[in-house]
């Protein structure tokens, strides 16, 4: 895992557009643009989870979650210890790299379009492996690892919620959960399209 010095300058940048003229795509690249620009290239990192999407958890995933939670806080480095099969080693093969992806990263920006009141398929799918039990506190304190990371959701929607349209108001509830916190944070941009 990367220090804490060398996380301030690092950037995940994942994209869940699933259209091919996408509003969220073209503002999380100019975010990105600036960054790199500030920055530099070698601690950015992207990837487009409708191009490169990540599988969908399954019952191997749901029973070794179980059981890494009736251990208490279990760290990633210790899952192995609990695993019990050839299903599990390979769901925890696909879930472990983006833990460690995500909890590197002193910075994620997340491209997040509105679909039908949530986010896209792509976008899920990576959320429900990287909220991997215990994986983001810490063992000894209870605390969380992910204290000071930045995150930052670029988000557009088709429709309109504003005073005197006929669903104004029905979206105010609307947030989007990653793990401890809720990522409707800091710097969220949101854009009608
Ligand atoms: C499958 C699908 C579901 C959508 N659901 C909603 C919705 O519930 N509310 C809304 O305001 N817009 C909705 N939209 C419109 C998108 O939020 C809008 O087109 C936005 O620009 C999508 O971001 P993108 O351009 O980065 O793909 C939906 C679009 C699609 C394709």
């Amino acid at each position: 895992m990367l220090s804490a010095r060398d996380q301030v300058a690092s950037l995940l940048h994942l994209d869940s557009s699933h259209s091919g003229d996408s509003v969220t795509r073209e503002l999380s690249a100019r975010f990105a643009d600036v960054w790199k620009g500030r920055h530099g290239t070698s601690e950015y990192r992207y990837r487009d989870l409708f191009a490169e999407p990540v599988p969908p958890i399954s019952p191997a995933y749901c029973a070794l979650g179980r059981r890494v939670e009736r251990n208490g806080y279990v760290p990633p480095a210790k899952v192995d210890a609990l695993i019990e099969n050839g299903a599990e080693e390979r769901e925890w093969a696909l879930t472990l790299p983006l833990i460690e992806q995500f909890t590197d990263a002193g910075t994620v920006l997340i491209g997040a379009p509105m679909y039908n009141f949530s986010v896209p398929a792509s976008l899920k799918a990576w959320i429900d492996r990287v909220t991997f039990p215990g994986a983001y506190t810490d063992p000894d304190t209870g605390g969380s690892l992910l204290r000071g990371k930045r995150i930052i959701v670029v988000t557009a929607r088709g429709g309109a919620y504003g005073p005197g349209a006929p669903r104004e108001g029905s979206i105010s509830r609307s947030r989007i959960y990653v793990p401890t916190s809720p990522i409707s944070a800091s710097s969220t941009t949101t854009c009608s399209s």
